[in-house]
């Protein structure tokens, strides 16, 4: 039945879970009615004077899905031992990094500099006062509104000239492109930084070949990051136009001879498939969506199917495992819902479970000012003693 594949046995899923709801869609998320996030409120406040009006960028509108594959599934494996230590609320910073810096927020609304372009966006964490003056964002470059007559779509306004749909950026060394698409996202999440900088370090200290799997992968920044530090790549991303957009990152990376798998699969269909290969990773990054869905319209469900994703996760890592990162958005939950999944699943591992929250300091017009801190995601880790 369509949307059932990877369903857990109803014993074995957390009642908790199916409480929690929803907070903001990503990209290859299933529209939904998102209109809390995307309150006229935040929007008429950052509103430039005068603004033209470009036509919807090429993106495609969500079609509708076709029906989900066959369900392919396992049941969850017993765990014994003891769960791992933990660390806890863990609140990893970022105060921008290489092209990118968060210049001010408010109004439900963020202010922020991507290269030569400053960009105004919803942000429903933003529930303060903006500390810029209103003529500052009124220049920015580019708005993202919530005028939309496909559910969960919007529209880009730029103030001056219309912009190209791409334009250069860097981060942690690593070239790739900014994008406008026509979810509100700028083809990377820059919240992310701190994840990759702890990878690339873990890489580059490991001072031996180390295998990344990087699911849901989107754009590839991550994947470029890992690669650039030496690592060996499985990207998985469902969309064939983001492992599309990735493949002209890798190029821009100047990163064409690295070995990097670009899969263009479901990511659960993928990883069960990679333990019964008893395929082995060290590192494995996994930032999934709320709902998603497969190439072949295999249901992603976040509520549903993350116990299963970590517990596979747990199979793929290596025996010289360097952690198992796992971000999640779009919910309305404590990181205690992921951390303690986590735990869980890592019983008997050792090591230890460190979870928190993934937060932007704001930085100033300089990228130098400390601001506030607004909170984008939350993380849970594993990482060996
Ligand atoms: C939240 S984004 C990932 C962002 C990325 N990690 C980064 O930081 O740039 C979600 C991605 O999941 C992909 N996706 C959605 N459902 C999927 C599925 N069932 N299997 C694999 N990928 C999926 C989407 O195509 C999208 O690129």
């Amino acid at each position: 039945m369509a949307g059932k594949c990877y369903l857990l046995p109803k014993s074995q899923k957390s009642k908790r879970m199916n409480v929690l709801k929803n907070k903001e869609r990503r990209p290859g998320e299933k529209a939904r009615s998102d209109a809390g996030n995307r309150s006229s409120r935040g929007y008429a406040a950052a509103k430039p004077a005068a603004v033209k009006q470009v036509p919807r960028l090429q993106e495609r509108a969500a079609k509708p899905a076709p029906a989900a594959a066959p369900a392919e599934t396992r049941p969850l494996l017993p765990r014994s031992g003891e769960r791992p230590p933990e660390r806890v609320p863990i609140i990893l910073e970022s105060s921008g990094a290489g092209d990118f810096h968060l210049v001010d927020s408010g109004n439900g609304l963020k202010l922020e500099q991507y290269g030569p372009y400053r960009i105004v966006r919803p942000e429903a964490q933003a529930l303060w006062q903006p500390s810029l003056a209103g003529h500052v964002w009124e220049k920015a470059d580019a708005l993202f509104t919530g005028d939309t007559d496909e559910d969960g779509m919007g529209r880009w306004r730029f103030t001056r000239e219309a912009l190209g749909e791409t334009w250069p950026l860097s981060l942690l060394g690593t070239d790739f492109l900014g994008r406008f698409t026509s979810f509100r996202h700028v083809g990377v999440f820059p919240e992310q930084i701190v994840h990759w900088e702890w990878m690339k370090n873990r890489i580059e200290e490991a001072k031996r070949p180390v295998k990344v799997l990087n699911l849901f992968g989107y754009t590839g920044v991550a994947s470029l990051v890992a690669a650039a530090a030496g690592a060996e790549v499985t990207h998985v991303d469902a969309s064939k136009k983001a492992i599309g957009w990735a493949r002209e990152n890798q190029s821009l990376a100047r990163l064409d001879k690295a070995p990097i798998r670009w899969i263009c699969e479901d990511a659960m269909k993928f990883i069960l498939r990679e333990e019964r290969r008893g395929n082995r990773y060290d590192i494995i990054l996994t930032d999934p969506p709320k709902f998603g869905r497969g190439p072949n319209g295999e249901v992603w469900q976040l509520f549903d199917h993350l116990p299963l994703m970590l517990d596979i996760c747990r199979e793929l890592l290596s025996s010289k495992a360097i952690g198992l990162v796992l971000t999640a958005y779009s919910i309305r939950a404590s990181f205690y819902s992921i951390h303690e999944l986590m735990r869980e699943t890592m019983r008997g591992a050792g090591g230890v479970v460190e979870s928190g929250e993934l937060v932007i300091r704001e930085a100033g017009l300089d990228g130098k000012t400390p601001g506030r801190a607004l909170s984008t995601s939350l993380f849970s880790r594993w990482v060996p003693a």
